[in-house]
């Protein structure tokens, strides 16, 4: 039987198709569509709009810019609405309702009658959950995200969300910036509507998905109040109405070769850790599992190339005006699988090539003189994270990146809270600060809790770093030697429970390593004793319920089991 398009395509079930057709076009007449409009190709914009999500708050603009090139390619735009997740907003963490968008997402364009959707992201979680969503349902789809915000000041120095935020908010933990100040300070770091504007999770996401072809070229950059952004919605608009006759499902660009394009381009803009748990959820809908050692093996090969902030200097706005993504295409290019297809229905290399020539800039560097020699993730596996965990080995402090020290242990968030800044805290700043049961099931939700602030004692003392370990994230935006996503969880009883203050801790990245010094007889005698912590307000029933029962594991992309693909039948990064 032909595949019904348009509003004859997913008829409400009465059980007699003609009428649930006659029903549909009768109600969306009440809406003042004429039968010549209900004919064409239906295009779903989904709007991720809320007054509690700042980043999202020129989504209404670009829905109706998505709409005017709809309209003008000859097909129907319809908005719908989905969740919306405010990375300030929710608690613990919106990572925890990351996988209900999702749900959200892709129940919505596989029950409606949508022939494409325009999926309206931006903030952190919004992108990967959209994504997420449509390597699942396999439906035409293309990403705008709301783009980045413009840069702040303060007293002449420029500044912007977060990484500026946490510097100062360390000053003021450290006595040298008051309260009076620091509020001030507050309303200087977001001064425009977008997303964070250093290479956080947001801007990463956003490359990510430009380098994986599910973007316009050229999209993942353009600041959030451009006029330019609206017309990279409105061309999204009209690319959506060919997207509806050619049937380019994200099947056919949402490939191994594809994620290896953007596991690529993550390490060479020095991306958020968070990336890598989103980009191993997204691959794992379409069945490829992340090879965690070949992803190392090729952040060995992939230098940092983007001077932004954490890792650099500057902001998006910055890599907008030095040309966006198509610099760091063209300079990773002998690298790249430029046979894959992207949502233009031309190759990333056909992309690259039709790409404006490059200028003289400061912001993309050469891969003869990179921001930093390596990729700016590295995997760490040992006694301490036989799963895996990541460091962000570019935003770290180079003498930290090989230590020994002992471990101070906090057993939950609620502990840091109540201890970390106790004068009498017996600690060092050679001291491993060691969080537990911050994890997907531990918090719960795995929030951004990795970057433990240094002790007040430390930071009045001008203590800036020191080495942090967690099964948690890190925001994108943050910075420091801090070890994240250890897995198996603390939660889950991976060795991280197993920890106690006074244990040595050894952590050497160049050889890929974190490890527990501590003998296997009293690790034994220590997991006997070991209990799961006790069960979380509300976790018997709801959202909560079915969140604990199924969220996997960091190196899984803490996604659901059930959302996964059923079997994994590909690995990614591949070569050539
Ligand atoms: Fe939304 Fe940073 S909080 S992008």
């Amino acid at each position: 039987m032909t595949k019904q398009r348009g509003f004859k395509g997913r008829l409400t079930a009465y059980g007699d198709p003609g009428f649930s057709f006659y029903l549909r076009k009768a109600f969306a007449k009440s809406m003042g569509y004429t039968d010549e409009e209900l004919g064409r190709p239906v295009i779903g914009i989904a709007n991720t709009f809320s007054d509690l999500v700042s980043c999202q708050g020129t989504a209404p603009q670009l829905v109706q810019a998505v709409k005017r090139g709809v309209v003008a390619a000859g097909g129907l735009p319809l908005e719908f609405p989905t969740i919306s997740l405010g990375e300030p907003f929710l608690t613990p963490s919106s990572m925890l309702l990351r996988n209900l968008l999702s749900m959200d997402t892709e129940e919505m364009v596989r029950r409606q009658p949508i022939d494409v959707v325009v999926l309206i992201g931006g903030c952190d979680k919004i992108v990967p959950a959209q994504l997420m969503a449509v390597a699942s349902a396999d439906i035409p789809a293309i990403m705008v995200v709301t783009g980045p915000m413009m840069t702040g000041s303060y007293r002449g120095e420029r500044l912007g969300a977060c990484t500026d935020c946490r510097r100062f908010w360390s000053e003021h933990r450290g006595g040298r910036i008051d309260a009076a100040e620091i509020d001030t300070i507050s309303g200087n770091l977001c001064p425009t509507a977008g997303t964070c504007m250093v290479m956080g999770t947001a801007s990463t996401m956003a490359c990510v998905t430009e380098a994986l072809g599910m973007m316009l070229p050229g999209g993942a950059a353009i600041p959030a109040v451009y006029s330019d952004r609206m017309r990279h919605a409105q061309e999204s608009g009209v690319r959506a109405v060919a997207l509806a006759k050619e049937e380019l499902t994200p099947s056919k660009i949402m490939t191994p070769k594809a994620f290896t394009n953007a596991l690529r381009v993550l390490l060479a803009i020095g991306g958020s850790t968070n990336g890598i748990v989103h980009l191993t959820a997204m691959a794992r809908r379409r069945g490829i599992a992340l090879d965690f050692e070949a992803f190392d093996r090729m952040s060995r090969e992939t230098p940092v190339l983007v001077d932004l902030k954490p890792n650099g200097l500057h902001y998006m706005e910055d890599l907008y005006r030095a040309g966006g993504l198509l610099p760091v295409l063209r300079e990773l290019k002998p690298l790249l699988h430029l046979d894959c297809l992207t949502v233009t229905g031309r190759t990333l290399g056909e992309e690259i090539e039709a790409g404006r020539p490059p200028f003289k800039q400061d912001i993309v560097r050469p891969r003869s003189n990179p921001i930093y020699a390596e990729g700016g993730l590295a995997v760490l596996r040992g006694s301490l994270a036989p799963d895996g965990a990541i460091i962000k080995q570019s935003a770290a402090t180079p003498r930290l990146l090989k230590h020994e020290g002992r471990a101070v242990v906090f057993n939950s968030l609620d502990d840091i809270v109540a201890r970390l800044d106790d004068d009498s805290l017996n600690i060092t700043p050679d001291d491993v600060l060691v969080l537990q049961n911050a994890g997907p099931k531990g918090a719960p939700g795995m929030p951004e809790a990795g970057y433990l602030p240094i002790p007040k004692r430390l930071a009045r003392d001008g203590v800036k770093d020191m080495v942090r370990i967690s099964d948690a994230r890190m925001s994108g935006t943050a910075f420091g030697t801090v070890v994240l996503h250890i897995s198996p969880e603390a939660a889950s009883g991976g060795p991280l429970a197993l920890v106690k203050t006074n244990d040595r801790i050894r952590l050497d990245v160049e050889a890929r390593r974190i490890d527990l010094l501590v003998e296997a007889d009293e690790l034994g005698r220590r997991r006997e004793a070991w209990r799961p912590p006790a069960a979380h307000e509300g976790a018997e029933r709801g959202y909560l319920r079915l969140y604990l029962e199924h969220v996997q594991q960091a190196h899984q992309g803490a996604d659901f089991d059930f959302l996964s693909a059923t079997a994994m039948t590909a690995t990614t990064p591949v070569w050539p």
